[in-house]
């Protein structure tokens, strides 16, 4: 690949942009300076430097981000900051987006790509890629309330039965659970159903992906392990993060 059309794929700008970098003598390879936009790369383990700041080339980015409180999943936050905010703007200008939607108040492990299928594969609702969150509730767990949300429960304005695998209740007011689809407020309003309310949420993996030394407003990219365990498709373990 060109140089001048590989900085343009890894978000450095227009091509004429790059052109210019590299005219200007800001891009390094192997510590050589290379002023020739046309020069001819070998993208494989790909190194690069723009002004001396150090890059990796990536053919697309997936990334995992431990989510705060008081961040919101979209571009144009108004009450909140942006889970973006956390991105240089070369980053920024690849396209990157949410992989599905945590609310401003839940915590916990977001995904971001700038690779449509990936995001499709994890949204995509006949893929029900497998969510697990832990929560605070506000009233004592009832096992009645672990039943129903084991059964399944209507949400207002939903198609079907949203039902949860795996509850667990930890303390009297502590509660996991796995859910398999990705509807607005999903837990909140399954909660809400049987009759009790989140005080806090998180999210504590996604397929096999597992938030564990991450920490909140820390964010990684992911290796193609990990990437294939948030797919689930690396059933055989959980990897940590
Ligand atoms: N369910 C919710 O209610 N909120 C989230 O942020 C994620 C799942």
């Amino acid at each position: 690949m060109l140089l001048e059309k590989m900085l343009q794929s890894q978000g450095f700008g227009s091509r004429k942009h790059c052109q210019q970098l590299i005219k200007n003598g800001a891009i390094s390879i192997q510590e050589q300076i290379v002023s020739d936009p046309k020069f001819k790369l070998n993208l494989q383990n790909l190194e690069y430097s723009v002004y001396g700041e150090k890059y990796v080339y990536r053919e697309k980015v997936y990334i995992a981000l431990n989510k705060p409180q008081g961040y919101e999943c979209s571009h144009q936050a108004t009450h909140h900051y942006s889970v973006f905010d956390f991105f240089d703007e070369v980053l920024m200008n690849r396209g990157l987006q949410c992989v599905g939607r945590l609310d401003q108040d839940t915590t916990g492990l977001l995904l971001l790509t700038d690779d449509g299928q990936f995001l499709q594969a994890l949204t995509h609702p006949k893929k029900h890629v497998a969510k697990v969150y832990r929560m605070q509730t506000a009233d004592p767990i009832q096992v009645t309330q672990i039943q129903q949300l084991e059964a399944g429960v209507e949400l207002r304005n939903e198609k079907g039965i949203f039902a949860a695998t795996d509850v667990q209740q930890i303390t009297e007011h502590e509660l996991t659970m796995t859910i398999h689809q990705g509807v607005y407020h999903q837990v909140k309003r399954m909660l809400a159903a049987v009759g009790n309310k989140v005080e806090r949420l998180h999210r504590a993996q996604i397929g096999q992906l597992k938030l564990s030394q991450l920490a909140e407003g820390e964010w990684i990219y992911l290796n193609e392990q990990q990437i294939l365990a948030a797919k689930n498709q690396n059933t055989a373990l959980v990897l940590e993060i």
